[in-house]
């Protein structure tokens, strides 16, 4: 997880020799690289306008580092907006192959997919609070959350799902001037709502954490304290990739439900070719672009137009297949419930971008791709 970089994996990127702080950051960008951009319009390995090129040392802006053709690689730890190059393509391939040649065992896979809690339960019990970095680019990338924060916008609620250890939440409440905000922080990992209730920051005035499963059912579709059409904002960070494919209807279904009509919902998450995902070896599989990591947790990877797809129910315009290539495909497994048509879907597109990065590991010449989807719907 760059943003989510388990110990294990973050051990894994160490031993590459990567600088981790900087993969560890929030990976944020200051624009999100719109993939409307037509590839033809810009040289290779340039997906902005170069006269933004900053070429900036500062280690927590990002977005605005733009590598040219002219430019030395090596010359600075990240770059913003990069595309993959051809050997890391041929890299990943290899390495999607390898991953589907050994999947987990269908013992594993129930062991991991029946109390997927257990595992987070683990994974904060082995991890303090600090783990995951505060984002403190929350407010730069969803301005939504500076006007509800104002001192005078009034009775607002924001939901985060999947709140961890609060790196979302406490940031929010931090900056916060509005006296009648109420952040509602969830998570079906006890532990980890044990976590957040135990920080300093934890102010009952203003937050209440609470344990609930976003891909709950029936009287557990939605946590204590929230009814139907109460929520202003939704924010999912790193927590839909944590859901099996079978999820994710109940689960936006679940948000639907509790976000008032034209409220929205801030989303960040992996994209589909991220290190983390091509980095997987034998033994992680689980299904198309779903994995195991060491410790238990499940990570999903996504396409940009799956992404709209599960929300919107909008499809994308039809692209040509390239033939034998397996990933273009988006997850379609068993049990994975059919997609919502455009007109049953509660949401509507608002934007979402990839925002991708390339990180360089100078001393070894090393590059390593790394890829997050980000934007927002807006319930109808
Ligand atoms: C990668 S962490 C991200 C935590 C937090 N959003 C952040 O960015 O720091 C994923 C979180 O989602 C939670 N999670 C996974 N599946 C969930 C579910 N079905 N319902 C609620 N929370 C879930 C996990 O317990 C974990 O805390």
């Amino acid at each position: 997880m760059a943003d989510q970089v388990s110990a294990t994996e973050a051990a894994a990127v160490e031993a590459l020799g990567v600088a981790v702080a900087r993969l560890a950051t929030d990976g944020a960008t200051t624009g999100v690289e719109e993939t409307s951009t037509a590839a033809g319009e810009v040289p290779a390995h340039r997906s902005h306008d170069p006269a933004n090129n900053a070429k900036r040392t500062d280690p927590f802006m990002f977005g605005q580092r733009f590598l040219t053709q002219e430019d030395n690689v090596f010359e600075y730890n990240a770059w913003d907006h990069v595309e993959t190059d051809d050997a890391f393509k041929e890299y990943a391939e290899k390495q999607y192959e390898l991953q589907r040649s050994a999947p987990v065992s269908e013992f594993d896979k129930s062991r991991f997919n029946s109390d997927p809690a257990r595992w987070w339960n683990m994974f904060y019990k082995n991890n303090t609070a600090n783990f995951f970095k505060d984002r403190k680019w929350l407010h730069q990338e969803f301005p939504i959350l500076t006007q509800i924060c104002e001192p005078d916008a009034g009775p607002k609620t924001i939901l985060e799902i999947g709140a961890g250890a609060g790196n979302t939440a406490f940031p929010i409440l931090a900056r916060n001037k509005n006296p009648l905000l109420r952040i509602h922080a969830c998570d079906f990992s006890k532990t980890a709502v044990e976590v957040m209730r135990a920080d300093a920051a934890y102010d009952t005035k203003h937050m209440q954490a609470d344990v609930w499963d976003a891909a709950g059912t029936g009287d557990d579709s939605m946590p204590p304290g929230l009814g139907p059409a109460s929520v202003d904002v939704a924010i999912l960070v790193f927590i839909f990739s944590a859901l099996s494919p079978s999820q994710w209807r109940q689960a936006v279904e679940n948000v639907a439900r509790l976000v008032k009509p034209g409220g929205t919902v801030c989303f960040r998450d992996y994209g589909r070719g991220d290190l983390a995902q091509v980095r997987f070896r034998k033994g992680r599989y689980l299904e198309e672009n779903f994995y195991i990591r060491g410790d238990g947790t499940r990570v999903y990877f996504f396409e940009k137009d799956e992404l709209i797809k599960i929300w919107t129910g909008e499809t994308a315009e039809p692209e040509t297949p390239v033939e034998g290539d397996r990933d273009q495909k988006v997850a379609s497994t068993e049990d994975t419930q059919p997609f919502m048509t455009a007109d049953e879907a509660p949401f509507a597109l608002e934007d979402m971008g990839v925002d991708r990065r390339l990180i360089v590991n100078r001393a070894m010449k090393l590059k390593m791709y790394r890829c997050w989807l980000q934007g927002r719907f807006r319930r109808k």
